[in-house]
């Protein structure tokens, strides 16, 4: 399989195809600007792969010369987008992220119009925030020419982050109603880390994303004390490896904003699943 993968973050899709479904990846090409991300891509991928730099980079030559692509991941920046942001500056102000989203469909679509006349299959996925404008989803789908499926990651781990995703993958819009996973948080914690919550939040950059309710609840209790969760135990409900984004001096600040912009490992399994009885799987 070769993969173009825009906004690719800590390549959580890199980490799905191959660690978790097996596939074989011939060619992995990851467009990404930011320095942690990079370095956490460099740490667990090293040369498996091709980085590509800004998004905007990516013009006709530059998508000729990737060669033949199977797959297109991504997922822009939702800072502008998302109803949390009370200053959200939406999909068209060209001095803000939003905008990204309009590179996406530049290059998806140059990539079908290649499929189409070689007569080979593109297949791709695209994810954003459930939590925006219905005139912004609604445009983003009229762009994408598709309708988004909702998934909740509280499906599979004991976390709320309901995505929208778009894409053409094989069964994405048949994907059962499941009860939320009976998995509780406390699964998950180090011995005498007690959690007080079964289910966490929608957990961001931000540390207090892990406050539940209004009495604010703090997810842990060690030693009679209210904790916040460890950046291993983030990687974990995420569903990476302990220490997937500890290397070099990447501090733990940094660590979980890179981890709460990340996608749900489980999540992008589920959707990505039927691609391992398509392509070549090492097993
Ligand atoms: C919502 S995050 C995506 C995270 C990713 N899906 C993952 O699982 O880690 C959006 C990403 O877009 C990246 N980004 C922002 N501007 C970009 C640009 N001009 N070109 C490429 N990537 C960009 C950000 O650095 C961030 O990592």
């Amino acid at each position: 399989m070769r993969v173009l993968s825009l906004f690719d973050g800590i390549s959580c899709g890199y980490f799905v195809l191959t660690s978790v479904l097996k596939v074989k990846v011939e060619k992995y090409f990851s467009s990404e600007i930011d320095g942690n991300a990079i370095r956490v891509q460099h740490h667990n991928h090293s040369d498996k792969l091709t980085m590509l730099g800004c998004v905007k980079k990516l013009q006709e030559r530059e998508i000729d010369n990737l060669g033949h692509v199977d797959l297109v991941l991504g997922g822009s920046p939702c800072d502008q987008l998302s109803l949390v942001n009370w200053r959200r500056k939406g999909l068209h102000d060209e001095s803000d992220s939003g905008v990204l989203f309009k590179e996406f469909v530049r290059i998806l679509d140059y990539l079908k119009v290649k499929a189409a006349s070689r007569g080979t299959e593109l297949f791709w996925l695209f994810e954003n925030t459930a939590h925006m404008e219905r005139s912004v989803k609604e445009e983003m789908s009229r762009s994408l020419k598709s309708e988004p499926v909702q998934i909740c990651a509280s499906l599979f781990v004991p976390m709320a982050r309901k995505r929208n995703y778009w894409g053409n993958l094989p069964g994405m819009h048949d994907i059962p109603l499941m009860p939320k996973t009976s998995m509780t948080l406390q699964r998950f914690l180090r011995p005498h880390r007690a959690a007080t919550v079964s289910c966490l939040p929608t957990l961001t950059s931000n540390i207090t994303s892990q406050l539940s309710g209004s009495e604010k609840l703090a997810p842990i209790v060690y030693d009679g004390e209210s904790e916040y969760l460890s950046i291993n135990e983030m990687e974990l409900i995420f569903g990476f490896n302990e220490h997937y984004t500890d290397c070099d001096n990447i501090s733990v600040c940094q660590r979980r904003k890179l981890v709460g912009k990340s996608w749900s490992v489980h999540v992008i399994a589920e959707l990505l699943k039927p691609l391992a009885a398509i392509f070549a799987t090492d097993e």
